[in-house]
């Protein structure tokens, strides 16, 4: 029987600049730095990582991204892994505070190494497909221009688009402004765990259905205005809200929950987009008295896992009447336990949501490579390839070959 995936479909995995170049200077590693030795102490107990991880999470030194999976110097063996692999396509993100070193000094060594990385791609018959904000600024947009929520900053947000559009948009036919907008909106502003560290609902709510809207906007303006004919998204983190049961406050939290975070923000910005990118971890239960998870199958992270729920996110987003690539999917597994497992339930869904015709173009695990998880380091493991934190040698998991092989039975 033939596959129902469409010929051009694109197989890929994902990444972003500050998790795996190294060598960045940004707000996140300035935080990074200062409060590394505070994270390594506070550990949350949700985690669920096995016992092999724990030195390394109370590590303070792999609270920092430093050197990260040393992308900046390793990308040629990045992609070496994508073709053996078989994979077609690579999302990742570009750097602002590589392009913008200084305020309104263009770095030609930052857009070099972005340049070499795009040809070589392309002549290893590899889409790139390009995040502009994956979460990071530069210290001085944060210091001098009063950070993201600040209204100053939109200036050099433009004049950033702008350099990276007329450098690549001609040659990059994939775009996504902007990675999760929710995920920086309440980590950053609503819980207070990530830099600028705010709690504060009406900034979290401010930030994400206006300052986000306006970036989105930005950069759809000058991605166009370079290259009409470029396809711009969004990366977004949709989750399934399942009611615990059918309860009427139940059904009535989840679809206001739909609406408030899986459907409001894609509303706002529908004028806009070519496209939506799908970011999917989750599957909620709740209810009225809260979150409840009854499956005790959970990643490294903690996080429940239910790979096979990405199906209804899909149908959910049908209603957006717009092509749908998933732009990240995975999880957090050392051991490499799950990951083939969670590879084939992704699968499975991904038929059964083009069966229900769901215009499903494209999927990127997350991620390529080991990486530089954010506010926990380096202890969760998501990549498809490991890597030796010695000596940052690559190396295939047996999913990653997993993973190859059920893209060759599709193709
Ligand atoms: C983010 C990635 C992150 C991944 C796993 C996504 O929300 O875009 O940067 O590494 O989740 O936590």
């Amino acid at each position: 029987m033939g596959s129902i995936f469409p010929k051009d479909f694109l197989w890929g995995a994902a990444t972003s600049s500050h998790q795996i170049e190294g060598g960045n200077t940004n707000n996140w590693s300035k935080w990074e730095k200062e409060t590394a030795e505070e994270r390594a102490k506070n550990i949350p107990n949700w985690y669920a990582f096995p016992e092999h991880l724990l030195t390394e999470a109370k590590d303070p030194l792999r609270r920092i991204s430093g050197m990260a999976s040393d992308s900046l110097h390793r990308w040629k063996d990045d992609i070496k892994a994508m073709k053996e692999m078989g994979l077609n396509s690579y999302r990742f993100s570009i750097e602002w505070s590589r392009i913008f070193t200084q305020k309104g000094l263009v770095n030609e060594e930052g857009l070099a190494y972005y340049r070499n990385l795009i040809k070589e791609l392309k002549e290893n018959g590899i889409e790139p497909m390009v995040t502009c904000w994956h979460w990071t600024i530069p210290i001085w947009a944060d210091e001098e221009e009063g950070g993201f929520l600040s209204k100053k900053i939109d200036i050099h947000f433009r004049e950033y688009i702008r350099v990276v559009a007329e450098n690549f948009a001609k040659e990059v036919k994939y775009w996504m402004v902007l990675n999760e907008p929710d995920s920086i909106a309440s980590k950053s502003f609503l819980l207070g765990d990530w830099p600028p560290c705010k709690k504060n609902i009406f900034s979290a709510a401010y930030f994400y259905y206006f300052r986000m809207v306006e970036w989105h906007k930005i950069g759809y303006e000058e991605i166009k205005r370079v290259n009409p004919q470029a396809q711009v998204g969004v990366a977004k983190p949709n989750v399934y809200i399942e009611p615990y049961n059918n309860h009427i406050w139940n059904v009535g939290i989840a679809k206001l929950g739909h609406f408030l975070f899986g459907e409001l923000y894609l509303k706002r910005i529908l004028k806009y987009l070519d496209y939506i990118g799908l970011n999917y971890y989750f599957h909620m239960k709740v209810g009225i008295r809260g979150e409840r998870n009854d499956n005790d199958r959970v990643s490294d992270f903690g996080w429940w896992m239910r790979p096979d729920s990405i199906f209804n996110v899909l149908v959910h987003l049908k209603q957006f009447n717009l092509p749908i690539y998933i732009t990240e999917d995975g999880l957090a597994d050392s051991k490499d336990q799950y990951r083939k497992w969670w590879l084939d339930e992704t699968f499975e869904a991904m038929r059964k949501a083009l069966r229900a015709g769901v215009d499903l173009r494209g999927y990127m695990h997350w991620s390529l490579v080991d990486n530089f998880e954010w506010a926990e380091g380096f202890w969760p493991k998501f990549g498809l390839v490991e890597i030796d934190p010695e000596t940052f040698d690559r190396k295939i998991r047996k999913s990653g070959y997993h993973y190859r092989d059920l893209i060759n039975q599709e193709r």
